[in-house]
C-alpha cells in the first residue's frame, strides 16, 4: 500500500471460532471467510465451507484484492451478489508436490483471478474432482479466499495444512458521500476537499474522493493538510539555482549561462558565443565614431577653408586690393600676375620691417602695416603702385606684396647693410667704414634715382620722403632708395600738385610746407639735407642746439658755410678722406639744393650729373690743401660756373653713361 492514509484499512479477522462447530476444530486453517473442502484417507469429504461476506457501505477493493485458490485437485468459484452480478473463478492441478513452484500462483498448486469492481458481498465455493484421491498424501484439502494483493505469497507447504493460517485481510475501499464532483463542489460547507487539493470521482462506486494537487503533500480533507513540497530541499532537481514556489519549482541559470536550469532538462551551460555580439557592437559603434568624426572634420575643415577665403577676400579688398586693381590695370596688367606673391612671416607694429626667409630660401625684407591704419594702407598701395613701374638698381626691388592677410604685407629684396643713417649715426666710428668715396657713390646714387624719377619715369615720379632712413646699403655700400608710400605720381601736363602737406622733418622743403605746392624741388631739397648729412655726419634736426639752431642742422651748415668755416663742421673722417677741391664742390652742390626757393635750385639732373663731376675729377691728380680757406671762398664763388661750363665735357659723358645705366639696369652691373 502506497498511502495507508488514504485507505481505510479494514483488517478482517477471521477467529476460529465460538460460532462453528466442533467438528471443525481439528482442522486446521482459516474459517469463517476462508472456503474450504477436504477429505480423508477414505476420500470422503470430512469438511466443507462456503463462506459469504457481505459489506453494505465499502465496497471490496477491485484493485488491490485478489482471489486465490489454493490445491492440487480444486476448482473455486466467487459470486458476486450485491451491486454488480457476476461468477467468475480458478482451476488449481498437479501431480506431485514437485511440480509447485513456491511464490508462484499460476494454475499449478495455486490460481488467482481479478475481483470485478463494485462488489459489496460474495459468495466463495471450493470444489474437487477427484476428491482429492490421487494427492491426498501432500494435498487433503482445497482452499479459496479473497486476499489482499501482494500478502499472500504461496508454499508448498500451504497445500497440507495451509500452514494452520488463521487471518487474511481484505481492502474494502471508501468514497465520500454518493455525488460526483461537479455535485458535491455546488454545497461548499459539506464539499470534503480542502485548500489545494483536488476532487475526483470515484471509480468502484458512487461517491467521489480528494487528493492533494500536485507539489502539495498532506491530508486533503483537513484545512490547511496540504503543504507544499520544498521540492528544492528534497530532489534539488536544479543544475544550479533552485527556486521553490508554492505548489512547484523553477530552476534558472547565473548570468553568463543558458539552459531551462533543470538537471533533467539542459541544465546550465556556458555561453561562449555571447562575446561575438559584444565585440560587434563595440565595432559597430567604433565605425559609426569614425565615420561621425571624419564627416565632422570634413564639414569642419570645409567650413574652415570657406571662411579663410571669404576673410582673404575681405582683407583683400580692406587692404586695397581692389583698388590696386583698378591702378594697375590703368596702365597695363603685366604686373598683376605678380602681385600675389610673398611669404606670411613675421607680425608686431607700425609699418616694422621684418626678415623672412622664403621657401625657397632667399632672404627677404617684409614690411607689415599697422592694423587698421587706413592711411598706413593707402601708402602701401601707393608705393605697389610706384614700385611696380620701376626698374631700378638703385632702388629697393618690391619682389611681391600680400593684401589677403590681416594686415597688407610687402615683400622686398633683403639689402643686408641697414640704413645711412644707421651708418652715419648709430654705428660707432670703428665698425663703419663709410668712407668719403662710399658717401660720394651714394650721394651719386642717389642722385641718379632721383633724377631718373623726376625725368625718365613716365609719369614723373616725385619720391617726397627723401632721408638718410630711407636710404639702404648693401654689403657694397650701394644705396637702394626705398619708402614711397608718400611718392606721387606727378602728371606731366602740371608743373605742380597741390597735396597735404607730407614729409620728414629736417627733411621738409620749406617752400612746399609753406605754400603746400609740390614739385620735383622738394625732392632736390630733401637731397639737399642728405648731401649735408653725408658731409657732416650730423643729424637732420639737432635737439641738443641751442633754440636757434635747433629746427634743422641745414641751418647750422648754412651759417657755418656763411662764415667759412666749412671744415670746423665736416665729418672728421670726410676730413680725412675726402680732398678740400671735392669737399668744397660738394657743400656747394648742397648749397644749391638748399636754396630756399624751388625754383632756384637746380634739377636733379644737374645735380646728378655735377656729383658724378666730383666723381671723375677725383681721378685727376689734385692738391689736398685743408687749411686754404681763400681758396674754399673762390671756389664758391665759382658755382655759376660749375653749373655753365665748368664741368666741361667730362661731366656730360659721365652723365651720358649714367642715363643710359638708369634706362637699362640689367644691361650692366655696378
Ligand atoms: C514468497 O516465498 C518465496 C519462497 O518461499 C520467496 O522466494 C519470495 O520472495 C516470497 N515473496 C514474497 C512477496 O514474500
Ligand atoms: C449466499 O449465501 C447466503 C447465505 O448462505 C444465501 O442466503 C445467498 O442466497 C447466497 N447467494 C448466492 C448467489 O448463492
Ligand atoms: C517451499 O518452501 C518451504 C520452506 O519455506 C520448503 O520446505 C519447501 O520444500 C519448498 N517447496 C518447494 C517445492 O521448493
Ligand atoms: C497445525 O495444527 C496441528 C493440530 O492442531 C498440529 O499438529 C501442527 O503441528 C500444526 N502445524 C503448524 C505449522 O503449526
Ligand atoms: C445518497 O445518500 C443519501 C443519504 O446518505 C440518500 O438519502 C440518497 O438517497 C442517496 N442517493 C442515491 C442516489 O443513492
Ligand atoms: C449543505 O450541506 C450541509 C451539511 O451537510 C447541509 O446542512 C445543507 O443543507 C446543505 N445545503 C444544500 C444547499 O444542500
Ligand atoms: C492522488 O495523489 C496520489 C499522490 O499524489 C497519486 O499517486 C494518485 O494517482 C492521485 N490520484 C488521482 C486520481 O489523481
Ligand atoms: C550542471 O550540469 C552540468 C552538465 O550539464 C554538470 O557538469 C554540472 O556538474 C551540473 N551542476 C550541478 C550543480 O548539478
Ligand atoms: C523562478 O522563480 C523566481 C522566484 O519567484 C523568479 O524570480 C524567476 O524569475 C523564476 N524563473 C523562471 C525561469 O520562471
Amino acid at each position: 500500500m502506497s498511502l495507508p492514509l488514504i485507505f481505510l484499512q479494514l483488517v478482517v479477522a477471521w477467529l476460529l471460532g465460538a460460532v462453528s462447530m466442533a467438528a471443525s476444530q481439528a482442522l486446521p486453517g482459516c474459517e469463517n471467510h476462508c472456503a474450504r473442502d477436504c477429505y480423508n484417507k477414505q476420500y470422503l469429504r470430512e469438511y466443507y465451507n462456503d463462506p459469504w461476506m457481505t459489506s453494505a457501505k465499502f465496497p471490496i477493493s477491485n484493485d488491490q484484492n485478489k482471489f486465490i485458490a489454493v490445491g492440487c485437485d480444486t476448482y473455486a468459484v466467487i459470486k458476486g451478489s450485491q451491486g454488480q452480478k457476476y461468477t467468475t473463478g480458478c482451476l488449481s492441478l498437479c501431480d506431485s508436490i514437485d511440480n509447485v513452484i513456491n511464490g508462484s500462483c499460476s494454475g499449478i498448486g495455486c490460481c488467482q483471478a481479478i475481483i470485478p469492481k463494485e462488489v459489496r458481498s460474495f459468495n466463495i465455493t471450493v470444489n474437487s474432482y477427484e476428491k482429492h484421491a490421487n494427492v491426498w498424501d501432500f494435498n487433503p484439502c482445497s482452499y479459496a479466499f479473497v486476499v489482499e494483493d501482494n500478502t499472500y505469497n504461496f508454499s508448498s507447504l500451504d497445500l497440507k495444512n495451509f500452514q494452520n493460517r488463521t487471518t487474511v485481510s481484505v481492502v474494502l475501499d471508501w468514497s465520500v458521500g454518493n455525488e460526483t464532483c461537479d455535485e458535491a463542489r455546488k454545497n461548499q460547507t459539506s464539499y470534503a476537499c480542502k485548500e489545494n487539493s483536488e476532487c475526483y470521482n470515484f471509480d468502484n462506486g458512487p461517491g467521489y474522493r480528494c487528493n492533494c494537487s500536485e507539489g502539495y503533500e498532506g491530508n486533503p480533507y483537513l484545512s490547511n493538510g496540504c503543504q507544499d513540497i520544498d521540492e528544492c530541499m528534497i530532489s534539488s532537481p536544479c543544475n544550479m539555482t533552485c527556486h521553490n514556489l508554492p505548489g512547484t519549482y523553477n530552476c534558472s541559470c547565473p548570468k553568463g549561462f543558458e539552459g531551462d536550469g533543470s538537471k533533467h532538462g539542459s541544465g546550465c551551460r556556458q555561453i561562449p558565443s555571447k562575446r561575438l555580439p559584444l565585440v560587434n557592437i563595440a565595432l559597430g559603434i567604433s565605425i559609426s565614431m569614425l565615420v561621425l568624426l571624419l564627416g565632422g572634420s570634413w564639414l569642419y575643415w570645409g567650413f574652415r577653408h570657406r571662411k579663410i577665403i571669404k576673410l582673404r577676400e575681405k582683407f583683400f579688398e580692406q587692404n586695397g586690393g581692389i583698388m590696386l586693381q583698378q591702378q594697375l590695370s590703368k596702365r597695363d596688367g603685366s604686373l598683376q600676375s605678380s602681385e600675389r606673391h610673398g611669404s606670411d612671416s613675421g607680425s608686431g607694429g607700425q609699418g616694422t620691417v621684418y626678415k623672412g626667409i622664403l621657401q625657397d630660401g632667399t632672404i627677404v625684407a617684409i614690411k607689415k602695416s599697422k592694423i587698421g591704419d587706413k592711411s598706413q594702407v593707402l601708402q602701401f598701395i601707393n608705393e605697389i603702385t610706384i614700385l611696380s613701374q620701376i626698374n631700378h638698381t638703385n632702388v629697393v626691388k618690391l619682389l611681391g606684396c600680400c593684401l589677403e592677410t590681416q594686415v597688407p604685407l610687402l615683400v622686398y629684396e633683403f639689402v643686408t647693410n641697414g640704413t645711412l643713417y644707421d651708418h652715419i649715426h648709430t654705428r660707432s666710428r670703428s665698425s663703419s667704414s663709410l668712407t668719403w668715396e662710399n658717401r660720394l657713390c651714394i650721394a651719386i646714387e642717389t642722385a641718379g634715382v632721383l633724377s631718373y624719377l623726376h625725368s625718365a619715369a613716365d609719369p614723373p615720379i616725385i619720391h617726397r620722403d627723401i632721408k638718410s632712413n630711407n636710404i639702404l646699403l648693401d654689403e657694397n655700400y650701394t644705396a637702394k632708395v626705398s619708402d614711397f608710400g608718400a611718392s606721387k605720381l606727378f602728371p606731366t601736363d602740371q608743373t605742380q600738385l597741390t597735396t597735404l602737406v607730407q614729409g620728414t622733418l629736417g627733411y621738409l622743403d620749406p617752400e612746399y610746407f609753406h605754400t603746400s605746392q609740390l614739385t620735383e624741388k622738394s625732392d632736390v631739397y630733401s637731397f639737399g639735407v642728405l648731401l649735408v648729412e653725408l658731409l657732416t655726419g650730423k643729424k637732420a634736426i639737432c635737439y641738443d642746439r641751442p633754440e636757434k639752431e635747433k629746427f634743422s642742422h641745414v641751418f647750422c651748415f648754412l651759417d657755418e658755410k656763411e662764415k667759412d668755416r666749412l671744415f670746423e663742421i665736416v665729418d672728421e673722417q670726410v676730413i680725412n678722406e675726402g680732398k678740400a677741391e671735392q669737399l668744397k664742390e660738394f657743400a656747394i652742390v648742397a648749397k644749391g639744393c638748399l636754396e630756399v626757393k624751388g625754383d632756384e635750385r637746380p634739377t636733379m639732373n644737374e645735380i646728378a650729373m655735377e656729383l658724378q663731376g666730383l666723381k671723375m675729377v677725383e681721378k685727376h691728380q689734385w692738391v689736398k690743401d685743408n687749411n686754404n680757406l681763400e681758396e674754399t671762398r673762390s671756389l664758391l664763388g665759382e658755382v655759376s660756373v660749375a653749373y655753365s661750363d665748368g664741368g666741361g665735357t667730362s661731366i656730360s659723358a659721365a652723365y651720358d653713361s649714367m642715363t643710359n645705366h638708369v634706362i637699362s639696369p640689367f644691361d650692366g652691373g655696378r
